[in-house]
């Protein structure tokens, strides 16, 4: 193991543990030596990751939908398994409609659980009762298409493009408390995200999604070791960064 990327005696809480990215991230950080809360509102899910994950885990069942529970809930998590040094905000739904059915109410509950959920989640993180107090490090999963458009994306686009500025913002506004804040644009994974959405692209679309990344489409783990590099002490002078994770997607 590179020192620099171990997690011994480190407490992460990780949103989505139950699925995808942040299944991966659980099962990475957890080889690494780190604690995990395992955080999602699918709670078989949450214990099939436990039972992959190699350390020690807390399983939390939460709807994200719904910070007004979230205080509870962590604070009898951080009494029962200890203080936090850092969270990775991977929970988020997808939200495929065309501006003309667009419908305030859906945006509303995709921001609530993409963005906002990571706000209160900060606030309580801050708290000295939650926070360790050293090795400080936040991150949130945006998406490539917080960076460029596509067409009947406009909710999800919102949602994803609030995660980049709040990122910015909270880096600095943190950044006196030693806490970084870093975010991560992904392209394409190969997820049950990905499964779901890619079943309402035309046959066009899902032909030319492997041509859209040059490196091909990517995997959980793929954002799972950046998200590593970002929370351990490899990643100690990085704060405020969005970094595409997207086999290139961006880049043409
Ligand atoms: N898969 C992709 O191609 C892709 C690309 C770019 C960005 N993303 C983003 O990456 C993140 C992870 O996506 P993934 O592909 O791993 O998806 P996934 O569907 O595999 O995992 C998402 C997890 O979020 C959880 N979740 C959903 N609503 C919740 C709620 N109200 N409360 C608590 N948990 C809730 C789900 O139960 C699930 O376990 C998401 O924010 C997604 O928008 C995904």
């Amino acid at each position: 193991m590179i020192d620099s990327l171990n997690l011994s005696g480190r407490t992460y809480l990780v949103t989505g543990a139950a699925s995808g990215m942040g299944r991966a991230t659980s099962i990475l950080l957890s080889g690494q030596g780190a604690r995990i809360v395992l955080v999602d509102i699918n709670k078989e899910g949450l214990y099939n990751t436990q039972q992959q994950c190699t350390g020690e885990t807390y399983v939390l069942e939460m709807d994200l939908s719904k910070p007004e529970s979230f205080k509870g809930k962590v604070h009898d998590t951080i009494l029962e398994f200890g203080r936090l040094n850092g969270f990775i905000h991977c929970a988020g739904i997808p939200y495929i409609s065309p501006l003309k059915t667009v419908s305030p109410d859906i945006c509303d509950k995709v921001y609530r659980i993409n963005s906002y959920s990571a706000i209160e989640l900060a606030k309580l993180f801050v708290n000295k009762k939650v926070y360790a107090g050293e090795f400080g490090s936040i991150v949130l999963i945006s998406s490539v298409y917080g960076l460029v458009g596509s067409p009947a994306n406009v909710g999800y686009a919102l949602s994803k493009g609030a995660i980049q500025a709040a990122t910015r913002a909270l880096a600095i506004e943190l950044a006196p408390k030693g806490i970084r804040v870093n975010c991560i644009a992904p392209g394409f994974i190969k997820t049950s995200m990905m499964d779901n959405v890619s079943s309402s692209f035309s046959e066009d679309y899902t032909q030319r999604l492997d041509a859209l990344h040059p490196l091909g489409l990517g995997e959980a783990e793929d954002v799972a070791n950046t998200i590593l590099y970002l929370i351990s002490d490899m990643g100690k002078w990085v704060t405020g960064s969005i970094l595409n994770v997207d086999g290139g997607f961006t880049a043409q």
